[in-house]
């Protein structure tokens, strides 16, 4: 039996893992606020595994925490994206890290689907307009958009969410292309970001942030996107330069913008909240109950797995 400290509180069953292990789990606090950067040391220093959200930095002084307390032997984040980890120190330290890939793809896709559908048709602010009495009636030339239905759909990054986004926007007759570092040899792939950006209606990123990733698309790249084309983010917030982005909107060289995922969040750059023509959700991209469930028990899983001296699928 192992001591497991799991940082926030899960959804019902997502512990069933380390419970069915025999496992002693500790936390999270009553009132499920996180952990302070010491709290989270003294929790590596302490127990045997690590369940974190992507909201917990596991930077390399709690990692080193848990080295000198001689007992961390892994950490299992509840999250398919691991940029608030400290990987190669982990990696260093001999400290496993598990994540959860697969289990979010259909539902981070299908928000995907949602931004895409209501940065295009810009509902966020026909909405708006109806529920704050600007609304006077049916309008023949008023709340006019553009279509989702055949147009160029570019994704950047082609793993798996994206793949699950190519697979539902077929079903909107859209035209599919995509760019990934290596050239994927499937249907639609295009050799460089620029022309992706160059040809697509809609562009969604779906790459992890690293150090490569950061501010990804910029002025420049901006620049290069149709004055009608759209912009989707639910993979991070840094991806994507959101200053370039507010000025790309407000000068109407890219009709619109759909965001889950902020630089900072939950601080929000205050220019995205009165940005034209932006739909902005609060990083919901894999909340649903099914699936945090399924996320949750992946994570303890993997927890599970390397206390038991075996090497889990979804361990980095
Ligand atoms: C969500 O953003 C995740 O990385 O799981």
């Amino acid at each position: 039996m192992a001591l497991v400290h799991v940082t926030r509180r899960l959804t019902d069953g997502g512990t069933d893992p380390l419970i069915a292990a025999g496992h002693e789990i500790v936390g999270p606090h009553l009132d499920d606020s996180p952990l302070t950067a010491a709290e989270l040391n003294e929790a590596a220093a302490n127990s045997d595994g690590l369940v974190c959200l992507l909201t917990d930095r596991i930077d390399a002084e709690v990692l080193s925490a848990g080295a000198a307390g001689g007992r961390l032997r892994v950490v299992g984040t509840a999250a398919v994206g691991y940029d608030n980890i400290d990987v190669t120190t982990a990696r260093k330290l001999g400290i496993a890290i598990c994540n959860t890939p697969g289990v979010l793809d259909a539902t981070t896709a299908d928000l995907a689907l949602l931004l895409i559908l209501a940065a295009t048709r810009t509902s966020t602010l026909a909405e708006d307009d109806l529920r704050h009495g600007r609304w006077t009636g049916w309008g023949f030339n008023t709340h006019l958009a553009r279509d989702v239905n055949g147009a160029t759909l570019g994704l950047i990054g082609y793993g798996r969410i994206a793949q699950a986004v190519a697979a539902r926007a077929a079903g909107f007759d859209m035209e599919i292309l995509h760019t990934s570092r290596n050239d994927t040899g499937l249907p639609g792939f295009v050799p460089t970001l620029a022309e992706l950006l160059g040809r697509s209606d809609i562009v969604s990123v779906h790459v992890p942030l690293t150090e490569s990733t950061r501010h990804l698309i910029g002025a420049a790249e901006l620049a290069l996107m149709k004055p009608t084309a759209v912009l989707i983010n639910t993979a991070r917030g840094p991806v994507i330069d959101e200053d370039a982005l507010v000025d790309a909107l407000e000068a109407g060289t890219i009709f619109s913008a759909g965001l889950d995922v902020f630089d900072g969040e939950p601080s929000l750059n205050p220019r995205l909240l009165t940005a034209p023509r932006i739909t902005l959700l609060p990083h919901i991209g894999s909340a649903t109950i099914a699936t945090r469930t399924r996320m949750a028990q992946l994570a303890c899983q993997g927890v599970c797995d390397v206390l038991a001296g075996r090497t889990p699928p979804n361990q980095l």
